[in-house]
């Protein structure tokens, strides 16, 4: 079973993002406006339906698991389906049981994550600045998420600090996160905006090419660029002076579709493809239809068969965002 998911582009999907919700606490610039309408609950899949929806892609020959959101973290009673899905890691059908979240509940969770298993975690954290971080995520408090971070980090979970680099807001900003990254022994990776749903801001006012970051940044700091994957999208350099790595997430300038190895499914059991691409597949009707999983199956591999090569965002001045759904719906 382990190569049934090759698309037509011989590439192996071994990677599958789990949305549990559309919610946020947060709402970032860039990625929600400020009046959200929400699913309603009754909309979503329960855990029961995720765990047997991740439990078939692993099934199928999935490999990395990482549950998404909106903050996954305000799911209700996630830390079943974290337990739930721990049994794969324990058959080791699974390498990475995983998450990306915004740190508000962190401090809540961090200790029974890594006691399920999960190893390294993703939070986001454009800024140290604690004003411009209640600017960018409207709602949020740093204070809390960095205690979510000493409380990871207490926990021993490895972690990767996500900033997307906006041009004027977190630009000259970007060598103090890396700074405080390094010297707790963190990854950072930064990420180029996507043109995904309708927020207030300009996006073009906003958009930051990372090649210009990383000139930037070379002109201080010895960058050497290592071959280390973690099977996300990020390139990495090793910061010579540091001894700490960043990772560059390039949609923009340096597509890296051609490698791409994962899928998203959204909380209403969505397959979407590509993030960058309208076509899906709906899972929830096969997921309900039986209580064998062959449909589903059968489903999933069908979807994989039509892959699309790749996304093609454009930020410009006159263009609507080539998508209009949020990134909340299926966590990048
Ligand atoms: P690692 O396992 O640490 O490599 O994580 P990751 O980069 O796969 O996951 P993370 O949730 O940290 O993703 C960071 C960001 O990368 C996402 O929020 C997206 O913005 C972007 N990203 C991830 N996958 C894709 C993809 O397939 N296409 C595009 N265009 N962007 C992606
Ligand atoms: N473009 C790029 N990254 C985005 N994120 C949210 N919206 C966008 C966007 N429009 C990032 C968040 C988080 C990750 C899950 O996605 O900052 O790190
Ligand atoms: Fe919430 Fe993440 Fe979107 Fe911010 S980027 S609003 S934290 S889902």
């Amino acid at each position: 079973a382990g190569d049934a998911l090759i698309d037509p582009f011989s590439r192996r999907i071994s990677y599958l993002r789990v949305s549990v919700t559309d919610r946020c606490d947060f709402r970032c610039v860039y990625c929600m406006a400020e009046d959200m309408t929400f699913l309603p609950r009754r909309e979503l899949l329960t855990l029961e339906e995720l765990d047997r929806l991740c439990s078939a892609f692993v099934g199928l020959g999935v490999r990395k698991l990482r549950i998404t959101g909106g903050e996954p973290l305000v799911r209700k009673n996630v830390m079943t389906l974290f337990r739930g899905l721990s049994r794969h890691l324990v058959s080791g059908a699974l390498e990475e049981l995983t998450l990306t979240t915004n740190g508000s509940r962190l401090a809540h969770h961090a200790a029974e994550l890594a006691d399920i298993g999960v190893r390294r975690i993703n939070v986001s954290l454009d800024t140290l600045d604690a004003g411009r971080f209640r600017e960018l995520t409207r709602r949020g408090d740093l204070g809390v998420v960095l205690d979510g971070i000493k409380a990871a980090e207490a926990a021993g979970l490895r972690i990767k600090i996500n900033a997307v680099a906006l041009k004027g807001i977190n630009e000259h900003e970007i060598e103090d996160l890396m700074l405080w990254c390094h010297d707790r022994g963190h990854d950072l990776t930064l990420i180029e905006t996507m043109p995904l749903g309708e927020v207030v801001t300009d996006r073009t006012d906003q958009y930051l090419p990372l090649d210009l970051v990383r000139e930037r940044l070379a002109q201080r700091y010895t960058l050497t660029d290592l071959a280390m994957r973690t099977g996300g999208p990020a390139r990495y350099v090793r910061v010579e002076e540091t001894g700490g790595r960043i990772g560059f997430i390039t949609p923009m300038t340096h597509n890296f579709c051609e490698a791409c190895n994962r899928v998203r499914v959204t909380c209403t059991g969505t397959l979407f493809m590509c993030l960058g691409q309208e076509d899906a597949a709906d899972l929830r009707a096969p997921l309900r239809g039986s209580e064998s999983d062959e449909a589903l199956r059968h489903a999933i591999v069908e979807a994989i068969a039509r892959k699309p090569k790749g996304h093609d965002f454009v930020i410009d001045r006159n263009s609507r965002p080539s998508l209009s759904r949020h990134m909340s719906m299926t966590g990048g």
